[in-house]
């Protein structure tokens, strides 16, 4: 898929002011820090769309970017930031958590992993968590660039045996670098792909 366009559309703290239409919309999710706004970024080709940072805890809001003035992406805060006090971190756990679970537009959520670390509980127990609630979701590794081939692919696979271990299948993974552009093409023309089907719950 070609991006022609891609521009900020709004900022919300709660998904009841988020826009309105039925667009398809792919939301990006995972720990503070992991790489949500630089993939997004990356995949709209303007570096400054998305606000990334060093520090964890950027990104704050519910973000809408409208893409070729037909549907949207959006960046959605990191989970799991400690830093923050206990009632921040719960705030913003409720605003992902009712978005996630209330947008009847997302289309499908894209959960990021960095691809150097062992899985983790708290992203395991979110997987579980959108299978409970039946949310579609895939799998972004971010920051293969940081790894050499070989170990990038070993670490993927060791994540993939542990994810087996409960579940009966994976669900789609993709391998990404916002530094290398890699898989870029393999996101966008997913995103194409369900872009065809139409809007909303599917019952
Ligand atoms: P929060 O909004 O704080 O939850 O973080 P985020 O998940 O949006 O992460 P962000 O995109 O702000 O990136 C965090 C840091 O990781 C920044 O310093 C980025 O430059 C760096 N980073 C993100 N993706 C990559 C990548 O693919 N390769 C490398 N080498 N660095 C990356
Ligand atoms: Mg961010």
């Amino acid at each position: 898929m070609i991006i022609n366009s891609a521009r900020f559309a709004i900022s919300n703290s709660t998904h009841r002011k988020s826009p309105s239409e039925m667009r398809h919309e792919y939301a990006f999710i995972g720990r503070s820090n992991v790489g949500k706004s630089s993939l997004i970024n990356m995949l709209t080709g303007n570096a400054k769309l998305a606000k990334t940072s060093s520090t964890p805890g950027k990104t704050l809001l519910i973000n809408h970017f409208l893409i070729n003035d037909s549907w949207y992406i959006v960046d959605l805060p990191g989970y799991g930031f400690a830093q923050r006090g206990k009632e921040q971190r719960e705030k913003l756990e409720k605003m992902i958590r009712g978005y996630i679970l209330e947008r009847e537009q997302m289309t499908n959520l894209f959960v990021l992993i960095d691809s150097r670390h062992e899985p983790m509980k708290i992203d395991l127990d979110f997987f579980d968590w959108l299978g409970e609630n039946g949310i579609p979701f895939a799998i972004v590794f971010t920051k293969l660039d940081k790894l050499g081939n070989d170990a990038g692919r070993r670490n993927v696979q060791r994540y993939c045996s542990r994810l087996l271990e409960t579940w009966e299948e994976l669900p789609p993974i993709f391998l990404t670098s916002s530094e290398d552009k890699r898989g870029r093409e393999e996101l966008l023309d997913y995103i194409e792909q369900l872009n065809k089907l139409p809007v909303g719950p599917s019952e």
